[in-house]
């Protein structure tokens, strides 16, 4: 079985074109991701405008390139999936009509992926784990907890209340003045920082729900850098350091009451897994391992290039549910807002 993914809710145009093993897992045939960092980067983050055009300019020749390089055709692909959302609505359009033009011409079967799903799925494509599992969303748009039950069976366990993970790290690298995207950025000075040098507070330590908040960490690293005045290279390393290390343990603890919930809710969980961009992050990524490996519990982390947005995470999630049966109508609106747990009461492999 092979499926292309198209991905356009953000600043990635992405297409992939991915094969189910024959026992599990999936082999990514072609994973073609062009970033549009660079027409966004003088504005200190997405603006959605040039992200729908950039998307328009470049999703031809990517959808070409991803058939050559997986060395099939349209013929020999059994279905195509989409982002539909959550996202920015201009991006979302162009890739879902995209998917949907390729389906009706090719006479392919349509799935539309919600961008969430894609996350959570994604450790079955890099690393077979069987459901259930605790999945943890962290990217530039979203921060949540997931119980992955199974496909299209999602309950939201906990979500940031206001900035999500990958924001902070972005908005705390513009504090700093370093380049859009800053988690890399701040990953990379916060190696070379003291951590200790500065008591950032860790918001929602030790509350009972599984929610994150990042507004308080963010607006405290602010204060900082005003009193400091003028910045040298050492405050910076530091102040990424410190702020870093106080992200590893909201994240950790948030983490923790995490499985508590999810086991109240439906029994140990088969692993742990981490998606979106901040789970390229190694701080937190060393630190999920140590709390994993306490709590005896498997801990997947995919590997950087599927953590970040991409095609080949889309065509997987295309594929779990095109295995199941669940293929959408070419009239399937965007959804710029779409919660993982929409249709939590619409059954298994409901669709809302
Ligand atoms: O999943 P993603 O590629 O796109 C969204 O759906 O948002 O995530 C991008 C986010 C950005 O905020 C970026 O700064 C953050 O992920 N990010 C990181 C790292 N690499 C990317 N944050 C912390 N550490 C990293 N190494
Ligand atoms: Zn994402």
């Amino acid at each position: 079985m092979r499926v292309l993914g198209i991905e356009t809710t953000c600043d990635e145009t992405a297409v992939a074109v991915v094969g189910s093993r024959v026992r599990d897992g999936g082999d990514i045939l072609a994973n073609e991701v062009m970033s549009q960092i660079a027409r966004h980067a003088a504005f200190g983050g997405v603006v959605p405008e040039i992200a729908a055009r950039a998307h328009l300019d470049v999703l031809d020749r990517l959808i070409r390139r991803a058939l050559e390089n997986a060395r099939i055709g349209l013929a020999g692909v059994d279905a195509i999936a989409a982002s539909a959302g959550p996202g920015l609505i201009g991006g979302i359009l162009v890739g879902l009509t995209a998917g949907k033009a390729l389906a009706l011409a090719a006479r392919k079967p349509f799935v539309a992926v919600n961008h969430l799903e894609a996350h959570a799925l994604a450790a079955r494509l890099a690393d077979h784990l069987d459901f259930p599992y605790l999945a943890l969303v962290v990217s530039g748009g979203h921060t949540q907890l997931v119980a992955v039950k199974d496909v299209g069976e999602y309950r939201r366990l906990g979500s940031t209340v206001d900035d999500a993970a990958g924001e902070a790290f972005d908005k705390v690298a513009k504090m700093l003045g370093l380049p859009y995207p800053g988690g890399p950025e701040v990953e990379r000075l916060a190696s070379e920082g003291d951590a200790q040098r500065f008591d950032f507070p860790r918001p929602m330590l030790g509350r009972s729900s599984a929610d994150f908040s990042f507004s308080g960490l963010k607006t405290a690293v602010r204060l900082e850098t005003l009193r400091l005045g003028a910045l040298s290279a050492t405050d910076v390393a530091d102040l990424a350091a410190s702020f870093q290390a106080a992200v590893v343990d909201v994240i950790v603890d948030r983490v923790r009451v995490g499985l508590r919930l999810f086991t109240q809710d439906a029994g140990r969980p088969s692993g742990l897994v981490i998606g979106g961009g901040v789970g390229a992050n190694g701080a937190i990524r060393r630190a999920l391992t140590r709390l994993c490996a306490e709590a005896g519990l498997r801990f997947v982390s995919p590997p950087p290039e599927l953590c970040c947005d991409n095609g080949a995470i889309v065509a997987w999630a295309g594929l779990e549910r095109y295995a199941l049966g669940l293929v959408d109508d070419l009239a399937f609106a965007p959804r710029p807002r779409w919660p993982l747990d929409a249709n939590a009461d619409a059954g298994r492999h409901g669709r809302a």
